[in-house]
């Protein structure tokens, strides 16, 4: 997907991908991100998400990438918030108590403009990705955050009768992209009610992705 795709997307108002309202999987698996008080969780590919505002409002501080400039312009508009926008490299970093989102591609993002992050929260992000972006794009998460704690949604459904983005990425390729850094859990299975691009066979899985140590 080139930056034109997704900011073209942006600009016609097709985004069928933003819920509106926190993810009932966060919600149900908050805990196993261990995103309390003064954590700080970073949402790659965060778009406008509430999820934002649900993590902030339980004391977590956010940081997100986003390329489309006027996606986070909406999402501090809804915070109510006024961010102070500064240059971090190539990307913007607009910046409010408790929120830090960087507008640019989140491969020129460094770990030094980012900070510390104590976990990662993707929400179709990984899965907005072609499989080739996807390996750098795993690699690139962990390091950027040190390989921190995460809590990431896939789809899964049959590549060949759809084409992404969201794209299926099967329960094999997560162990795959993230099985050497990672103790990689699946915690909940669920079908997609109300399918995904014409197809009544999708399941979201939640994995929860615990650091391995050493
Ligand atoms: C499918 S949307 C998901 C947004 C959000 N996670 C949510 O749950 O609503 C994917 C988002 O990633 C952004 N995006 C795509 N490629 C990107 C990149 N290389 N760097 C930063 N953002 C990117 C798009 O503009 C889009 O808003």
């Amino acid at each position: 997907m080139t930056p034109e795709f997704w900011h073209g997307k942006w600009q016609r108002n097709e985004i069928g991908f933003h819920e509106g309202r926190p993810n009932h999987f966060l919600m149900k698996h908050a805990g196993r991100l261990d995103a309390g008080a003064g954590s700080r969780v970073f949402l790659p590919l965060c778009g406008k998400t509430r999820d934002i505002a649900w993590l902030m409002e339980r004391g977590a501080r956010v940081a997100g990438a986003e390329l489309n400039r006027g996606a986070i312009e909406q999402l501090f508009a809804e915070l109510e918030l006024a961010p102070e926008v500064t240059a971090a490299g190539p990307l913007q970093r607009f910046s409010a108590p408790g929120v830090d989102v960087f507008v640019g591609d989140v491969f020129a993002l460094t770990p030094a403009q980012l900070g510390p992050v104590d976990a990662i929260y993707d929400r179709a992000a990984l899965v907005a990705l072609p499989a080739e972006v996807r390996r750098r794009y795993a690699g690139h998460l962990r390091g950027l955050t040190g390989t921190a704690r995460q809590l990431l949604i896939s789809y899964e459904y049959d590549q060949s009768l759809a084409k992404g983005p969201p794209f299926s990425v099967p329960a094999d390729e997560v162990h795959a992209l993230y099985g050497d850094g990672y103790r990689v859990q699946e915690v909940e299975t669920a079908p997609v009610e109300r399918g995904l691009k014409g197809l009544s066979e999708v399941v979201e899985r939640i994995w929860q992705l615990t650091p391995r140590q050493g």
